[in-house]
């Protein structure tokens, strides 16, 4: 099973929609994909859940829920493990139990191994918690989404630096070579002229552009796949789908 994480400290730049429909595009070629909300403002759970649950992510982390129970079917082939944004358990659990179950996120991740999930795909917040660091230090890749704005450079530099900083922790080699510039507008002169820095970099550069039909598909509890197989920005994930497929 491959672990992936979708991380930047910076807020809003589609961590949630592209780790969301990434594990909807992996689930609908056939692989069994777990998306873990890991970000307590539930996001991807209100995404994609359709009713109330009564387990979720910190009561796998704690040891009070199992894995296999707490998985929610979203799509076929596309199992959640939620987070409920109003209880605060996982900044509970991350504040007061995390340093001693510095293990959690490798122990779920075995767990779905042996539930026989292919892809693991973890949502983070924008932040760079003892909770954030322990997802990125257990994940074998790490894709950092960005807008396509001046300061997004500064962003990736910051986060580039302390990754290193958890890989050299926790003496992993955690993967980063791809950068998702999200919302992009190529009719925008200065989305265009960042795209062109951005390939400067010594990374895979993938785009998703502006695209209504994202925010749409939330509204309604769907990846983009299910709300709209011809969005325009349903190739873009594909394409990325397959550049984590091919490695
Ligand atoms: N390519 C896109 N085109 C249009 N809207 C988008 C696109 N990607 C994301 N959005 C919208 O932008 C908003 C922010 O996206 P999202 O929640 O995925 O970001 P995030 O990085 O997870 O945010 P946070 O840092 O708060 O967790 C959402 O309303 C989402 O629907
Ligand atoms: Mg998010």
């Amino acid at each position: 099973m491959r672990s992936i994480a979708f991380h930047i400290q910076t807020r809003g730049t589609g961590k949630t929609s592209c780790a969301g429909n990434v594990a909807a595009g992996l689930a609908r070629r056939g692989h069994k994909t777990a998306l873990i909300d890991c970000d307590q403002q539930g996001n991807a759970s209100s995404w994609f859940l359709t009713a109330p649950i009564d387990r979720e992510l910190a009561d796998i982390l704690s040891g009070e829920a199992e894995t296999a129970q707490t998985l929610v079917e979203a799509a076929p082939g596309l199992f959640l493990i939620p987070v409920a944004p109003l209880d605060g358990s996982l900044t509970a659990f991350a504040e007061t139990q995390l340093i001693k179950k510095p293990r959690a996120f490798e122990f779920l991740a075995a767990d779905l191994a042996g539930l026989g999930f292919e892809y693991a795909v973890f949502d983070c917040s924008p932040s760079f918690s003892q909770l954030e660091r322990a997802v990125i230090g257990s994940a074998d890749e790490v894709i950092t989404p960005l807008t396509p704005e001046y300061f997004s450079m500064d962003g990736i530099e910051i986060f580039t630096k302390e990754l290193a900083r958890i890989s050299r922790a926790m003496r992993r080699d955690i993967r980063h070579d791809k950068i998702v510039c999200t919302m992009i507008n190529r009719s925008f002169s200065h989305h265009l002229a960042f795209y062109e820095n951005l390939r400067k970099l010594d990374y895979r550069i993938f785009t998703v552009p502006q695209d209504t039909r994202i925010p749409k598909a939330q509204i309604f509890h769907q990846s983009l796949y299910d709300f709209d197989p011809k969005a325009k920005a349903v190739p873009s994930f594909e394409e990325l789908i397959q550049a984590i497929t091919e490695a």
